[in-house]
Parts: structure tokens; sequence; C-alpha cells
């Protein structure tokens, strides 16, 4: 009971960065926090702001973003990320001290790997930081030989390279690295270096575990100085935490009770990415074509040049009744849970992968950009759970689909998916790699 109260009498802020792949990892990494006794305050942009009533038990503390329209309208999200670590810091900072009285609870600031400017709050208020890895350990690996590349003049690299093997980092070939597609290459690196080279942090927290990345992990702990916690699948250690931006779109739920088992094919490409008019015209006849039943989510404005889904083509959309359930957002967890999905067809965000493999759920890989293109590698040659897309053309879409949901290749890919499931139970479990790496980071925290 004693130490209960002395850890409610503990605060912690946690800065996300305003992006949804990196807001739902820190609100589950707050709930269990907070389950384990220690009170949460979420500093949070005005730009995509969490909704503070699905987290009663959290406070919020709104720090002005100073962006422009133009900021949030342009795209560039690596430009976005910056201008909010260049924004933010000072107004965090005063935040912080006006923060009476909670200001002499707080034990430490935990902030996303891109929001680097809470790290350096932290150090001039004299309080201890720690870093939330939001990405795998691989991708962090991927960063550094890319900077490496770089350096030596081997990037940007000639299109006769992309299929050759990057030195050190098997399986990964040049194509796999994890270079953005919103800015420049010297724009998207100074991200990268504040990202992963010049922290200050006391440790290291990473939704990761070692049952999937286990040499990689090894390697980025030798090139950290701090230690590392790798707990991991957040989302499922905090089952019921909610930090959808988008509103849930519940009837696809209904639709999947009526579907077969593992007939339906998922289709999802995460909150950012986006798709031009040819591209989504052949994922609808790639996807009629195959003739299983889909789910697919169109994220309104997703689709260049439409609202939502009027630019798919007319007779898609007249037959999309018999087979098909459109969305603009879908509960993804939920989904994937679901008996009747058989296959998800993913950009490979890493937090819509680690939900598929929490779910036993084979993939199809059709990574757009940055790290996507890591996971999907791993996941289709590391953890072999999964078949990569190479080309958006129909007739492969549909080649896929059929493999993944009723081929023999797919019956193994979805056999293995399931045994990673559980290897991934049994580290959440008490006792598990993931429950243990919570204690001891409970106890660093007790220590500041
Ligand atoms: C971003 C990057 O693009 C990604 O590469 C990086 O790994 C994390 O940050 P995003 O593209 O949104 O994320 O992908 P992802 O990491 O998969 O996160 C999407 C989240 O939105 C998942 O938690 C998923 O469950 C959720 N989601 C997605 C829904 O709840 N409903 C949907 O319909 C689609």
């Amino acid at each position: 009971m004693k130490k209960e109260t002395e850890r409610r009498s503990r605060r912690l802020v946690l800065v996300p960065c305003p992006l949804q792949g990196h807001i739902n990892p820190m609100l589950q990494l707050g709930t269990i926090l907070e389950s384990r006794g220690f009170s949460i305050t979420i500093a949070h942009t005005s730009y995509n702001s969490p909704n503070p009533e699905t987290h009663p038990e959290f406070s919020f503390l709104l720090i002005p973003d100073g962006l422009s329209d133009r900021d949030i309208s342009s795209g560039d999200l690596i430009s976005l990320v910056l201008n909010i670590n260049h924004n933010c810091k000072e107004s965090l900072n005063q935040l912080i001290q006006q923060e009476d009285p909670h200001r002499k609870e707080i034990a430490c600031i935990i902030s996303d790997e891109l929001m680097y400017f809470a790290e350096a709050v932290a150090a001039n208020l004299k309080l201890p930081s720690i870093v939330l890895r939001t990405t795998s350990a691989a991708t962090a690996l991927a960063w550094s030989a890319v900077l490496e590349l770089k350096a030596q003049g081997l990037i940007p690299f000639q299109d006769s390279r992309s299929h050759d093997l990057v030195p050190k980092l098997h399986p990964l070939r040049f194509k796999d690295l994890p270079i953005s597609i919103f800015a420049d290459f010297e724009t998207a690196a100074k991200l990268a270096v504040y990202s992963y080279r010049n922290r200050t942090s006391s440790a290291v927290i990473w939704n990761t575990m070692d049952c999937l990345e286990q040499s990689r992990l090894l390697q980025v702990q030798q090139e950290h100085k701090v230690p590392i916690f790798p707990i991991a699948p957040m989302h499922t250690i905090a089952p019921h935490t909610s930090g959808s931006l988008l509103k849930e779109d519940r009837s696809c739920m209904e639709w999947l009770d009526k579907q077969s088992h593992n007939s339906v094919i998922y289709v999802s490409l995460g909150s950012i990415a986006f798709l031009s008019e040819k591209e989504v015209e052949e994922m609808a006849w790639g996807l009629d074509n195959s003739e299983q039943p889909f789910l697919w989510v169109v994220r309104p404005g997703s689709i260049s040049g439409s609202d939502w889904i009027e630019l798919l083509p007319q007779g898609f959309r007249n037959g999309v009744g018999e087979r098909g359930c459109i969305v603009k957002w879908a509960p993804q967890k939920e989904v994937l849970a679901h008996e009747a999905v058989g296959g998800f067809w993913s950009h490979c965000g890493w937090n819509s992968t680690l939900e598929s493999i929490c779910e036993g759920v084979p993939m199809i890989c059709r990574p757009c950009f940055g790290d996507q293109r890591v996971n999907a590698r791993y996941v289709s040659h590391e953890w072999r759970i999964g078949i990569e897309l190479e080309k958006l053309e129909r007739e492969e879409i549909e080649r896929a689909v059929r493999k993944l949901i009723l081929g023999n290749e797919g019956k193994e890919m979805r056999e293995r998916a399931k045994d990673l499931k559980e290897k991934v139970t049994v580290y959440t479990r008490e006792g598990g790699s993931s429950y243990n790496f919570l204690n001891e980071l409970v106890n660093l925290i007790m220590s500041f």
C-alpha cells in the first residue's frame, strides 16, 4: 500500500509525436504505467491532439505548437516534425515550470523518439528523461547504416543496386532502407540524427521484443550506453487503450460475422500513406478478380484528388456490396482478431505489423515509405509470415490474395504466424520477458 501511494505521488510527463502510429504506443505506455501506480500527464500539441475524454485517468497539458496551416497541409511530415521540435521546446519548458503543484511530483519525462525537444527540456529542468522507440530495432540499425552509406557516397544508390544486400544488414536490400518520401535526403537525415544519434536520456523503452528481434536488440544495446527495456507488444499489455484520431466504423464487425473462417483479406495502409487513382484502380480490380471477400479501409483523403472513394472505378463500386466492405476507419485490432480474417494486406507500419503478429494473421506486404520497407522485409524474409507485393498491378494482387488465403504457401505462413503469436503471448505473461522488463523499468523510475 505504501509503495502504491509513493508511486501515485510520482508523475510522469509523456510527450507523444502527434501521428497516429506514434500516439497509439505512447497512450498504451501511459495506461501500462498508470496501472503500475504512476500519475500520468500527456503533454501534446494542438495538431492531432488526443481526446482527453477517452482517458479520464490522465491529465493533459496542451503545448502550443505554433504550426501554420501551411505546415499542416504541405504533406511534408519530416519538416512538420522538425518544426514541432523547434516550436515546442520553450513552451514545454515554461509549462512544466508553471505546473505547480505537479512540478515537484515529476519523476521523469518520457518522449517519443521523434520528440527530441522534450529531452532537451528535461535536461534544462534537471529532470531525468526516457525515450520511447515506436519503430523496430532493425529500423534504428538501418538508419545508422543509411547515414554511414551516405558518408561513403553510396546514397542515393543506383537502381541497379536496389536488389543488392546491404553489407552487415542482412536481410535488407538497398530498396528496403527506410528512406523518406516526404523530404529531401538531407532533411530526413537531420531528423534521423536527432532521433537516433544525439540522445541524452537515461534509458530507452522499445516497443519490440527479443523473440522478434533478438540479434538486432543485442546490436542496438551495444550502440546505446543506457539500459534498453523491450516492452512489447504494448497494445496487448494495455488492450483497451483508445488513441484513434478518426471515428471507427464498427459496422464492418457485423459484416465480418457473416463471412466464413479465414476467408477475408483485410486491407489497410495505416494513417499516413496515400495512393494515386491508378494505384487504387489496380487494387480494386485485383481484389475483385481474386474473388475473395475483402474489408478495405480507405481513409478519407488518402486517394490523391478525391475526398473518399469517388475515384474508385464505377463498375467496381457498383459490385462492392456483393463481396466487399469499404470503411473510412476500422477497429483494426478487433478486425485482426476476428476469425473470418485470413490475411492482412498492409503497408507494414510497425503497429500494424505487431498487431498482425499478435493475432497470428499472415500478411501481404506493400510498404509505402520509411520503416515500412524494413518491416516488410522482415515479415516476408525473416519471420516468413507474409508475401511481398512487388508490383501494384491487378494480376499480381489477385495472385497474392489467392496464394495467401487459399494456397498451401499461405497455409504455412498462417501456421508460422500462429507460432509467433504463441511466443509473443508468453512474453507478456507474468514471468515473461516484457513483464520482467516492465518491472525493471518501474524500479528504475522509482530510483530517480
Ligand atoms: C506511422 C508510420 O507510417 C509507420 O511506418 C511507423 O511504423 C509508425 O508511424 P502508420 O502509417 O499510421 O504509422 O502505421 P501503423 O504503425 O501501422 O499505425 C497505424 C495504427 O492505426 C495502428 O495501431 C492501427 O491499429 C490503427 N488503425 C489503422 C486503426 O485503428 N484503424 C484503421 O482503420 C487503420
